[in-house]
């Protein structure tokens, strides 16, 4: 059953959840955008209310991970906008999927007006601001239709659907994990790491249950040539912030160009003076160099990453690995500043929906 929301008079009273206890998982709102792409066109675009997809059991999504996905916020102003923060990116980013697994682009117009009109329906599900919760945006586009051999879906999805989420990790705003080093490779230095696509994930899945298993949060991956060099967390970049006041990130090929990375480092570079590299990190030769060390995305925000198991021992950074230091704590206030509307956004990131 499809059904459009009364578009313009949506509700204005919020949903009565205890929005400060949300974790990271899903919670159904009402409504989800949905267009489709059949004989070489994009439809419209709806809002549907169902949640579940039916698709083909020969579906190339399902077999042969022929789909990609992208994650977003929405946040509450003080004076009540509601802002996403750097959209054009995420829309950016799937296209560049897109065209990698042989999937119709998304145009960035359908990309933005259907996450603008998920959250728009979904009015009454978007956290209040102060609240510590945001809303989560899940765009995806995932391959459809009647299929066998190896080849790309004859139709498509793109559908977008929200979720209101707290904090990832388990407490709220600063959180300090801890990752450890995985013995499985995440991506290949020519292989599909830089996107953002399922098949990406599922690998991981194991690496993350094994992480656990020594106590950490998260897997955090190395270069898969050499084994040598930091890639990325499981679910979130790195950035380091070295004794000698540089502030550097990996230059490598194989990790996803993640948002909140990119934006923290014209933070550190514009706000805070340091300067900023994006190269190669040895990660057993530098370690004694690390001063700070943080995982960040848009489901991680900035999480000061405590200590690291490496070769069967945890190496401890600021604090004893214990509590946040002071230059991903500044970068933390300055980038939920922005993204919450609670500072001036002096580089125009966020967007009004
Ligand atoms: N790296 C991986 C593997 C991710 O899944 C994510 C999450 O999106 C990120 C990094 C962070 O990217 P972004 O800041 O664009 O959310
Ligand atoms: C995000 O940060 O948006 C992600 O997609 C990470 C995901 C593994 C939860």
């Amino acid at each position: 059953m499809t059904q459009a929301p009364n578009q313009g008079t949506s509700p204005k009273e919020k949903k009565s959840l205890n929005w400060a206890e949300l974790g990271f998982s899903y919670h159904a709102t009402d409504y989800r955008f949905r267009a489709v792409h059949r004989n070489g066109q994009w439809s419209e675009g709806e809002l549907i209310t169902e949640n579940t997809i039916v698709a083909h059991e020969g579906a190339p999504a399902l077999h042969y991970a022929q789909q990609c996905f992208e994650g977003l916020k929405a946040q509450t102003a003080p004076d009540g906008r509601v802002l996403l923060f750097r959209p054009e990116l995420n829309a950016e980013r799937m296209r560049q999927a897109a065209g990698r697994l042989l999937m119709p682009e998304v145009p960035e117009s359908l990309f933005i007006r259907g996450v603008e009109e998920a959250v728009r329906a979904n009015y009454a599900w978007i956290p209040p601001h102060g609240s510590g919760a945001a809303l989560y945006i899940r765009p995806m586009l995932i391959g459809l239709g009647e299929n066998l051999g190896l080849k790309t879906a004859n139709e498509f999805e793109f559908r977008v659907f929200v979720s209101p989420v707290g904090p990832y990790y388990k407490s709220a705003g600063l959180a300090v994990i801890s990752l450890a080093v995985s013995e499985l490779d995440r991506a290949a230095p020519s292989g599909t790491g830089n996107y953002k696509i399922g098949a990406n994930y599922a690998g991981g899945l194991l690496a993350t249950r094994m992480a656990q298993q020594l106590g950490a949060n998260e897997a955090l991956y190395l270069d898969a040539r050499e084994r040598k060099y930091i890639d990325e967390a499981g679910s979130a970049n790195i950035v380091v912030s070295m004794k000698n006041g540089s502030f550097v990130t990996p230059g490598s090929n194989a990790v996803l160009p993640s948002v909140t990375r990119r934006s923290i480092m014209t933070l550190a570079e514009q706000e805070l003076d340091l300067s900023i590299e994006q190269r190669a990190i040895n990660l057993r030769e530098e370690l004694p160099d690390f001063e700070e060390v943080a995982a960040c995305g848009t489901a991680a925000v900035i999480s000061p990453v405590g200590k690291i198991w490496v070769d069967d021992q945890w190496h401890r950074f600021y604090g004893n690995g214990e509590e946040a230091g002071p230059v991903m704590k500044r970068l933390y206030e300055l980038l939920v500043g922005i993204q919450r509307g609670e500072t001036d956004d002096k580089f125009g990131w966020t967007h009004e929906v």
